[in-house]
């Protein structure tokens, strides 16, 4: 694969040695990283840090060629895959938006056709300030990706939005700034973990589900472009930046939250893992034992079947996706399912499989189509899986083409 090239802009604020955490990561994920760093970001952080992790050399002044043969502020942009600048003060934000050339930076950044990240830190209230919000909407409208700070504690003492986004969350966004966006425009609605089935206030009927193949099909969905809501179920998981989360508690709970948004979304993924009964009675108060009671016997009536009461409420033209997962019998369950729940495709796992269900980092599945056909995937991480899912899905919804071009 051809290493990528990105060109990471570091401005002169406090948050400038969190860019070396970012420059690590980014190594780590096998870019080539080319530093570019203000003169008042070297006040910060040393340039030889940011050379020393990327192996890089590190630029400062655009006037210092140092190489007669080309020259570096066009090269630099002419080479790059993507362009980020983290932290991006005020200060630069605003040369940035007035089109000036008055750094290596700056200058870069005019000759650029790759897409920008801008990545703004600063103090709460420089962010909020009218003329720095004028300048990103400049930016914005220009196209430029603008990675919110987060809220917190500042360093200047301030408790607010302007903390830069930590290097994970900036490598994510990077990422989505890479991939092709078959689904832009699109809307997607993901469902995932367990759901829980009240008892009482404190106790619960649930499952082993922990979500990771719903968060990763919505991660994915959302590096292709679409707009993504995830339904979940309590989990473990952190959904990343972009992804719009709703909890869900029960079954009923659930479908309520589906049936709110289905007319409008252009797939629906439904990875949760619903519990088929709940019980009869949901105690107001926590209900005791007693002595003279050794056994006790639960009510469970039937939860709903959220993909079979859907049928006939979609989008015209949205494809569905549901899942399955078996112990035996495999086939003959998949090809039932796949016309009962009305779905377009119908992702089965066989949970007793090496690597596939529920609490593995893996998965290994099988796809039956509404046509009749059938593709075994390979064992892989949830998120290959993700991908190659979602891949299956496009060519099918006719927008990309079976080597995965954009059509
Ligand atoms: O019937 P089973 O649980 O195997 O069906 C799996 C598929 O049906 C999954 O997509 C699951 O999210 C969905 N499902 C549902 N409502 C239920 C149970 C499962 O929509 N009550």
């Amino acid at each position: 694969m051809v290493q990528k090239s990105i060109v990471l802009g570091i401005s002169g604020g406090i948050a400038a040695y969190k860019a070396a955490g970012l420059a690590s990561l980014l190594v780590k994920q096998g870019f080539q990283v080319q530093t570019v760093m203000t003169k008042a970001a070297t006040e910060f952080i040393t340039p030889l840090t940011l050379q020393a992790l990327t192996k890089q050399p590190v630029y400062v002044d655009v006037l210092a060629e140092q190489d007669p043969t080309r020259i570096s502020h066009v090269a630099m942009a002419d080479q790059a895959d993507a362009i980020i600048i983290a932290p991006a003060t005020a200060d630069v934000i605003a040369r940035i938006a007035h089109g000036l050339a008055d750094d290596m930076l700056t200058s870069i950044l005019l000759v650029a056709r790759c897409p920008v990240i801008v990545a703004p830190s600063m103090n709460v209230h420089m962010y909020e300030h009218p003329l720095v919000q004028k300048n990103l909407h400049v930016l914005r409208e220009l196209g430029y990706i603008i990675a919110e700070p987060d809220e917190g504690m500042l360093a200047c003492g301030y408790v607010g939005k302007g903390r830069l986004l930590e290097p994970s969350d900036l490598a994510e966004i990077l990422s989505f700034a890479l991939s092709p966006k078959p689904l832009q425009g699109k809307k997607i609605l993901v469902t995932a973990g367990p759901t829980k089935e009240r008892i009482d206030p404190v106790r619960y009927v649930t499952n082993d589900s922990t979500g990771t193949m719903g968060y990763a099909l919505a991660r994915c969905a959302w590096k292709l472009g679409a707009h993504v809501t995830l339904l979940s179920g309590a989990v473990n998981l952190l959904p990343g930046i972009g992804i719009d989360v709703i909890s869900v508690s029960s079954a009923i709970h659930l479908q309520e939250e589906v049936e709110k948004r289905i007319a409008e979304v252009d797939m629906f993924i439904m990875t949760a893992a619903v519990a088929d009964y709940r019980p009869q009675t949901t105690y107001d108060y926590k209900w005791k034992k007693t002595d003279d009671v050794d056994t006790v016997t639960w009510t469970m009536v039937r939860n709903p079947d959220i993909l079979v009461s859907l049928k006939g409420k979609y989008k015209p033209g949205a494809y569905v996706i549901g899942f399955a997962a078996e112990t035996h019998d495999v086939d003959r369950y998949a090809r039932k399912k796949l016309v009962d729940k009305g779905v377009d495709l119908l992702v089965v796992n066989n949970v007793l499989e090496y690597g596939a269900g529920f609490g593995t980092g893996t998965n290994r599945v099988d796809l039956y189509f509404q046509d009749g056909r059938t593709t075994a995937l390979p064992l892989a991480s949830k998120m290959d899986v993700a991908t190659m899912i979602l891949q299956q899905a496009l060519v099918r919804m006719g927008l990309v083409d079976d080597e995965g071009m954009q059509a």
